[in-house]
């Protein structure tokens, strides 16, 4: 789907597709290059939104680049986050003594990715990394030490490439600003 099938719904759109590919191919060579002198890490997804950042970047990666998946709950069907987590879906792979790379679509508070954070490290992974196509700096509300970030964008709601409005707008193919009149309606 394209901003042009989405009438008025969108305000401006920050990231169009070849950019967020460009950007992958840059995050790409820089994790090759970390994890050059060990085994391939294990790529975690957080469902759903990172589905397609997940299916770039394997994509774009040198290496074997294994897949497991998790889904934790976050923001239900609203555009604030609630700081609680609940593991809906739990990983298939024992991670004891692996290197883990999770990947996420954007970071908001930080508050989901520090708790996954600690959980996966909680495992026994040898190491736990983050990479994110999207981050808000100025949402940041606690401390989450993120190894690789696609773009910094501004305290807005976004949709698109994998981001969703009430499960809506995830198969845009750019990430836009969603126009406050479709939720606050
Ligand atoms: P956090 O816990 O506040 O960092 O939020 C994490 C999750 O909230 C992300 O994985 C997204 O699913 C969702 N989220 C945060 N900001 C946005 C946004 O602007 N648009 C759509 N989903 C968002
Ligand atoms: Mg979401």
């Amino acid at each position: 789907m394209d901003v042009e099938h989405l009438g008025d719904d969108l305000t401006e759109v920050l990231h169009t597709e070849a950019e967020l590919h460009a950007r992958l191919a840059e995050m790409a060579r820089q994790i090759e290059a970390d994890y050059a002198d060990g085994p391939p890490p294990l790529l975690v997804g957080v469902l759903k939104g990172a589905v397609m950042v997940m299916a770039d970047l394997a994509r774009e990666l040198r290496f074997h680049a294994q897949m497991d998946w998790m889904a934790v709950s976050s923001y239900g069907a609203g555009t604030k986050s609630s700081g609680v987590v609940k593991i809906l879906k739990d990983l298939d792979a024992d991670i004891t003594g692996r290197d883990v790379l999770i990947v996420e679509d954007i970071i908001d508070s930080g508050l989901t990715l520090s708790w996954l954070k600690e959980n996966l490290e909680s495992r026994g992974a040898k190491s736990v990394r983050i990479c994110t196509m999207l981050r808000k700096p100025e949402a940041l509300k606690v401390q989450v030490d993120v190894a690789y970030v696609g773009f910094d964008i501004p305290v807005e709601f976004v949709v698109g490439y994998g981001l969703d409005y009430a499960e809506d707008y995830r198969n845009l193919r750019d990430v836009a600003i969603l126009a406050p009149h479709v939720y606050s309606a």
